[in-house]
């Protein structure tokens, strides 16, 4: 792989929730504020990560009719209607930049399934895009399906976002089954690490939940824990990441921290 497309992460966990698009947005656009050049492609149908960073998935308040799409979008690219190079836009950071989903991507596990290399599609659209970027981050939907296999043969890291609270572990061995079978397409693959959500400190469970995840993981979990943080989860309803929504507060400067290790880590 071309040393420009170094590092492509792909932020999984099948299970619902627990933090995949808030790390997208916010470990990105801190990623941003360090001068780092990020690409962030939105995987999933919910289209969260767009919305979140301010892209408009919707025209005159509605939702727009799954088939009529107002935009470009993920979705053209994997039909191979269109490339990353006529989708992607730019967002309110400098530095980050956006592949935005749409509703429609709900109907492309099946519309895709007869394609042929249709595991590859998101890998092939990457490789045919000249542009550079320090890091590449994909936000996959809460499901083990073909758009969250696209997202892992795309990618050459796994990240792993776990909530803090209980069955926290659960689940992630099939992810694990699933990412080793993916090797088999794409042998770079590697769990490039595991990110700690949701911890809320007044609980015993969470500081138990933290030290089997360490203990299971050992140093693939960030040092960074983040926290439980209600401006954390009101950023998205503004369209803003959340160093543009409340710098001050501790989900902003836990993200920073985060971004400062991962930094550290993927030179
Ligand atoms: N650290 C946090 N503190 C408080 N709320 C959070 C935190 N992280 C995420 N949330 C909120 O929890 C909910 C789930 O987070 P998020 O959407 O990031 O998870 P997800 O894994 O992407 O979910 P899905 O599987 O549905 O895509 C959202 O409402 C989000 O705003
Ligand atoms: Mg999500």
């Amino acid at each position: 792989m071309p040393s420009k497309k170094k590092y492509i992460f792909s932020i999984s966990n099948q299970k619902g929730g627990v933090g995949k698009t808030t790390t997208a947005i916010n470990l990105g656009s801190f990623l941003a504020d360090q001068g780092k050049k990020v690409l962030l492609i939105d995987l999933d149908p919910q289209a969260n990560l767009s919305s979140g960073v301010g892209f408009s998935t919707k025209i005159d308040g509605n939702w727009q009719n799954a088939n009529k799409a107002p935009y470009s979008s993920i979705y053209d690219v994997l039909t191979q209607e269109k490339n990353i190079s006529e989708v992607f836009v730019t967002t309110d950071i400098k530095n980050l930049f956006l592949v935005p989903s749409h509703l429609s991507l709900a109907g492309a596990e099946i519309e895709l399934a007869s394609q042929l290399a249709r595991e590859s599609l998101l890998k092939k659209a990457i490789e045919n895009f000249d542009e550079e970027f320090d890091y590449i981050f994909i936000d996959s939907p809460p499901s083990l399906g073909l758009l969250t296999i696209n997202s892992l043969v795309a990618a050459n890291k796994v990240i792993v976002p776990i909530q803090c609270e209980y069955f926290a572990l659960e689940g992630l061995g099939q992810l694990i089954e699933t990412v080793r079978m993916v090797k088999n397409l794409n042998s770079e693959l590697e769990l490039g690490g595991v990110i700690l959500t949701m911890f809320d400190a007044r609980t015993n469970l969470a500081t138990q939940v933290v030290d089997e995840v360490r203990k299971y993981f050992k140093d693939l979990v960030f040092e960074t824990v983040i926290p439980r943080n209600v401006r954390l989860s009101e950023a998205p309803s503004y369209g803003k990441p959340i160093n543009l929504y409340d710098t001050k507060s501790s989900g902003a400067s836990s993200y920073k921290k985060l971004a400062k290790e991962f930094s550290s880590r993927f030179v």
